[in-house]
């Protein structure tokens, strides 16, 4: 288990854009198994690898007992709507409403780059879309609804 140290938002880095991964190989995981604990250990339910100072375009997702691992995520489909509260690894003692798609459409590959397609909806949706945004170097405080 290798814990690493959460970039927090008034880090530059944590808004830049990260670029897509193209070798899937031991460092890859190493990294996937370092940002889990990492999340794990800070009661998160979702992290992207920016959030570790890693600028590449992977995330990992575990919500309603479910653990994705996300490489080069592209949301493909949206459906619905909803607003629920939010909260962020790198963003200190902050909450807020955001509005995400109900349902959604994922389009990813594997550690091992096997390409997937997944729907997730609700809850696990919601975190999707706040790791995804992460990648382009958005933050749920962006989108405060209320
Ligand atoms: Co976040």
């Amino acid at each position: 288990m290798a814990l690493r140290n959460i970039i927090l938002s008034d880090n530059e880095i944590i808004r830049k854009k990260s670029k897509a991964v193209s070798q899937f190989d031991a460092p890859l995981w190493q990294l996937l198994d370092d940002m889990y604990d990492t999340m794990v250990q800070n009661n998160g339910c979702g992290i992207a690898a920016v959030q570790v100072g890693v600028l590449k375009r992977v995330v990992i997702v575990e919500a309603n007992g479910l653990k994705l691992e996300l490489i080069n995520p592209e949301i493909i489909a949206k459906k619905g709507k909803q607003v629920g509260m939010e909260g962020c690894l790198s963003v200190k003692n902050t909450n807020g409403k955001v509005e995400r798609p109900y349902e959604i459409t994922v389009k990813a590959f594997d550690r091992y780059g096997n390409a997937m397609t997944l729907t997730v909806c609700d809850f696990t949706a919601v975190a999707v879309c706040h790791e995804l945004d992460h990648l382009d170097g958005i933050l749920f405080i962006d989108k405060i609804v209320e």
